[in-house]
């Protein structure tokens, strides 16, 4: 059984963004950790992700059989998300902060993640998640300087997300103020053995 990475690429700058080089870096490493890889790669770059509007919630609550042909490649490009979600072994992550948060359309992957009785569900002592937990790392690369402190509400979020549907097993790599003067080197050098430590824990 070959062991599957899935490889989220959010950064509005593809191959270039600090935070894919960063994440190909970390897989690269994990790979070569394991036997039999496989990646699945998806790059929001080149790949866009719909957010979810009245189209798509419409279209999960129509019954199967009264779907039209529109609704059904609606639910099916979502079950797509899901599906490579739960068949991966590992997730990396590449989540810059845009804006104080997430990037949008990393927002939207989540948003399509979140399926009531597929990927979590409510009972009387609140809500569980239905993924099987896996080793998720998620790089978090900005241009200032955030860790720690309560502007930081971007790894918040994430970790409550992926909490949220059964996701415990994060590491956080971060390379922050890239965009300061004369920093970025230091950073990277830094999130390099963030890298090397997030994937001795494998
Ligand atoms: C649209 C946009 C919004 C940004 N917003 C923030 C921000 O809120 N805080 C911050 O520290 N850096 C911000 N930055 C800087 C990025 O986080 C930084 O350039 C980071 O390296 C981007 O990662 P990437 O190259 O993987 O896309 C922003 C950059 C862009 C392009």
């Amino acid at each position: 059984m070959a062991n599957k990475i899935l490889r989220i690429n959010s950064s509005l700058f593809g191959n270039n963004g600090a935070s894919t080089q960063i994440i190909d870096n970390l897989v690269e490493q994990l790979s070569a950790k394991l036997t039999h890889v496989e990646v699945i790669t998806r790059d929001f770059s080149t790949q866009a992700i719909p957010h979810v509007d009245g189209e798509w919630i419409g279209a999960l609550m129509t019954p199967e059989q009264d779907k039209s042909d529109e609704q059904i490649a609606k639910t099916q490009f979502s079950d797509k998300l899901i599906a490579e979600v739960k068949e991966a072994d590992y997730l990396v992550i590449a989540a810059p902060m845009y804006n104080f948060n997430v990037p949008s359309m990393l927002k939207a992957w989540f948003d399509h993640l979140a399926r009531a009785g597929v990927t979590f569900k409510y009972t009387e002592n609140g809500p569980v998640g239905l993924m099987a937990d896996k080793p998720v790392f998620v790089v978090t690369t900005r241009g200032g300087m955030h860790k720690d402190t309560s502007r930081d509400t971007e790894v918040q979020f994430i970790r409550t997300f992926l909490n949220f549907i059964g996701l415990t097993q994060i590491e956080f790599i971060y390379a922050e103020g890239l965009n300061m003067q004369d920093n970025k080197e230091k950073a990277l050098v830094e999130a390099e053995q963030q890298v090397k430590q997030a994937v001795a824990t494998v």
